[in-house]
C-alpha cells in the first residue's frame, strides 16, 4: 500500500529527529536518570515532531528492555506503539473528542494499571481544543497523578492550555526546523525513494513547508507525483507557485535604474503569466529580508535559508544598496503585503506597492540633508554625536534607531535643531533655527545635575529652585539668579551642600533672587494654575524638562484623564 513520504519517514528515534536538540537531550536525560513526569506539554508550529516525540517518549518508557532512551523497536510493546495498537499508550485527538464524557472515560482509565506494560501514556493531540470542563477533569488526575500515568499534551498554541495545567507540566518548544537540516533529511529520502533532485529543487521544497517538515515532505510527494523520478527547480518551482531569484532580480534591477514603467510591466508579466500577486509579494519581502541579512551578516551567514550559490548573488545585489535602503524596502513591501491580502484589486495594490519602492529609493536620511546644507547648518559640535552604526562587515552604515526609554528623553537628547526638524517633518530643512549657543547647553546640563543632587539630598525647594533660576558657570564661579519668590525658601546653605555633593571643588557659588526671573514658561505660555490639576501639571518635571528643551513651546490646556 502507498504511505505518503511524511507517514512513511516518521522518524522513530531520538536520533533521527531533525533540530529540536533541546528536546533530545532533555528527554534523553530524564529518562536516563528515571526523572518522568507525569504531564508534558508539547508546543509548537505543526509538523515539527511533536507527535513522532510523543510516540518516541512512549516507546522509551514502555520497552521490554526499558525504560531507555533507545527503545530497541523490535520488542512487542515497541512495535504496536509504532503501529498504533498498543493498549496502554492511548491517543486522543482533542480536536474531535473534546467533550467532558471523553475525559470521564480517561479519568476512569487512569485509575487502572497498564494492561502490560510499565506506564499508561495519554497522547492529546491538539490540546488546546479540550473544553474547560475538560481540562478540570484532567486537572483532577494531575493533582493526584497514579504512578504508573504519564500525560503528552501536543498542542500548536500553548497560550490556550489553562495554566493550572501548564504549571503541572514540564514544557518543551518545538522549533521550526533548520533549513540545512531539513534539506538533508529531505536528500536521504530520496535517495531511499530512488529519486534524483538537484539541490536547488530541494531547496525550492524546504521553502514551502516554511519551517514545517510535514509541509515540506508532503510537497515533495506532489512534485514526485508531478515530475516522476527525477527533480529539477524550474518545474518544482512551477508546480508549487514559487518565484525564482531572477523574477525577484527583476524588481532589484528596476529599482536600481529606479525604472517605475519596468515595475509596471513586471506587474503586467505576473498578471498575464496568472501568478498569484500575494504570494509574489510575499517571496519579494523574503527575497528582500535576505538582501538585508546578506548586507548585514555576509554571504556565509546561516540566517538566509537558501544554497550558498543563491547566498553568494544575494550579496552582490545587495553590496549595491544601503542598508537603510533595504530595510525602507523591506517595510514598504511588508505593507504592501498587508494591503494584498484584504484587496480585491490586488494588481493596483502591487503597482502601487512597486512605484513606492521606486520613490523609497530617492528619500535621503535627515543626516545627508543636513550635511548637504554645509557646515554653519549643522548642529553645534557639543550637540553633535556620531550616530550610533552597527558595524557591519559589509561596511554598510546605518544608523540604528537609538532607543530610549521615556520619549521625552529622546527629544531632550535631540539637538533642538533635529527636534524642530522632526516637528516640521516634510517641510524644508533649511528652515531649521541656528543652534544655540553653547552655553546654554551647559546651563541645561548644569541645572539638571544641581536639581537631581538636591533631591538626592532631599531638598526639594532647592531643586525647585534650580528649576526655575537661570544657572551660568563661568571662571570658576557658578551664578544662580533664582525668581524672588524662591528667597525663603531656597537656603544659601543649601545650594552650597548641594555643589558639593556634586564633587565641584574649588568653585564659588553666587545666588541672587530677582524679580525679572520668572519660574514656569514664559508669559505667553502661561496658563493660570487655576485648579489643582493644573498646577500639578505645570508642576511637574517632565513637563518643566520639556519647556525648558523647547523653550518655545505652549501648554495649552492641561485636562484630567480620570474626569
Ligand atoms: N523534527 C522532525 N524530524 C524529522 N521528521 C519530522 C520532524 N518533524 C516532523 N517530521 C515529519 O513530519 C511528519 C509529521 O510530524 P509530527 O510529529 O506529526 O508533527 P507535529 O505533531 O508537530 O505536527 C512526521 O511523520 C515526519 O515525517
Ligand atoms: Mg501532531
Ligand atoms: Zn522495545
Amino acid at each position: 500500500m502507498y504511505q505518503v513520504i511524511a507517514r512513511k519517514y516518521r522518524p522513530q528515534s531520538f536520533a533521527e529527529l531533525v533540530s529540536q536538540e533541546h528536546v533530545k537531550t532533555t528527554l534523553d536525560n530524564a529518562i536516563n536518570q528515571r526523572r518522568i513526569a507525569h504531564g508534558y506539554i508539547f508546543s509548537g508550529q505543526r509538523g515539527t515532531g511533536k507527535t513522532s516525540v510523543a510516540r518516541i517518549m512512549a516507546r522509551c518508557l514502555n520497552c521490554l528492555e526499558g525504560p531507555t532512551s533507545t527503545p530497541c523497536n523490535v520488542c512487542a510493546s515497541c512495535k504496536e506503539i509504532t503501529s498504533g495498537g498498543a493498549v496502554d499508550v492511548i491517543e486522543i485527538d482533542a480536536a474531535s473528542n473534546r467533550g467532558i464524557n471523553e475525559m470521564r472515560e480517561l479519568r476512569e482509565s487512569v485509575r487502572y494499571r497498564p494492561a502490560r506494560d510499565r506506564y499508561k501514556v495519554f497522547i492529546v493531540d491538539e490540546a488546546h481544543q479540550i473544553t474547560n470542563e475538560a481540562f478540570n477533569a484532567l486537572l483532577k488526575t494531575l493533582e493526584e497523578p497514579p504512578e504508573w500515568v504519564v500525560f503528552i499534551l501536543c498542542t500548536t498554541e500553548s497560550h490556550k492550555i489553562p495554566t493550572t495545567i501548564a504549571s503541572r507540566c514540564q514544557q518543551f518548544s518545538f522549533r521550526s526546523v533548520d533549513f540545512d537540516e531539513l534539506l538533508k533529511r529531505m536528500e536521504w529520502i530520496c535517495v531511499q525513494e530512488g529519486i534524483t533532485a538537484d539541490a536547488e529543487a530541494l531547496a525550492v521544497i524546504a521553502h514551502v513547508g516554511e519551517g514545517s517538515v510535514r509541509d515540506s515532505l508532503s510537497a515533495l510527494d506532489q512534485a514526485i507525483a508531478c515530475c516522476g523520478s527525477t527533480l529539477h527547480a524550474p518545474e518544482v518551482r512551477a508546480l508549487l507557485g514559487m518565484f525564482s531569484q531572477d523574477a525577484m532580480n527583476q524588481v532589484t534591477t528596476a529599482l536600481l535604474a529606479s525604472d517605475s514603467a519596468r515595475m509596471l510591466d513586471i506587474v503586467d508579466e505576473l498578471e498575464r503569466k496568472g501568478a498569484n500577486l500575494q504570494h509574489f509579494c510575499r517571496e519579494l519581502a523574503r527575497h528582500i529580508r535576505n538582501l538585508l541579512v546578506a548586507k548585514i551578516s555576509g554571504e556565509e551567514t546561516r540566517l538566509i535559508a537558501a544554497s550558498p550559490n543563491e547566498k553568494k548573488s544575494m550579496a552582490a545585489v545587495a553590496a549595491q544598496f544601503s542598508e537603510m535602503d533595504l530595510t525602507r524596502y523591506l517595510q514598504v513591501t511588508l505593507d504592501v503585503f498587508k494591503d494584498l491580502q484584504y484587496s480585491l484589486q490586488p494588481r493596483l495594490h502591487l503597482e502601487i506597492g512597486l512605484l513606492k519602492l521606486v520613490h523609497a529609493a530617492k528619500l535621503t536620511s535627515i543626516e545627508e540633508a543636513i550635511a548637504k546644507l554645509g557646515p554653519g547648518s549643522g548642529p553645534s559640535p557639543s550637540a553633535s554625536k556620531p550616530p550610533q552604526s552597527r558595524p557591519s562587515p559589509s561596511g554598510a552604515s546605518f544608523a540604528a534607531p537609538r532607543v530610549f526609554d521615556d520619549p521625552l528623553a529622546e527629544l531632550a537628547a535631540m539637538p533642538p535643531w533635529q527636534a524642530t526638524v522632526k516637528a516640521t517633518a516634510g517641510n524644508a530643512f533649511v528652515d531649521a533655527p541656528p543652534p544655540k549657543p553653547a552655553v546654554k547647553k551647559t546651563d541645561g546640563d548644569l541645572r539638571s545635575r544641581l536639581y537631581a543632587a538636591a533631591l538626592e539630598l532631599g531638598l526639594k525647594f532647592t531643586a525647585d529652585g534650580f528649576e526655575a533660576a537661570e544657572i551660568s558657570e563661568s571662571n570658576g564661579v557658578i551664578e544662580i539668579v533664582a525668581p524672588e519668590e524662591c528667597e525663603f525658601t531656597m537656603k544659601e546653605q543649601d545650594v552650597n551642600r548641594v555643589v558639593a555633593a556634586m564633587g565641584m571643588t574649588g568653585v564659588r557659588v553666587k545666588v541672587r533672587f530677582s524679580a525679572s526671573v520668572v519660574s514656569g514658561p514664559p508669559p505667553a505660555a502661561k496658563l493660570a494654575a487655576s485648579d489643582d490639576a493644573t498646577g500639578r501639571a505645570l508642576a511637574n518635571p517632565t513637563v518643566k524638562r520639556f519647556q525648558e528643551t523647547f523653550p518655545d513651546s505652549l501648554v495649552r490646556s492641561v485636562r484630567n484623564l480620570k474626569e
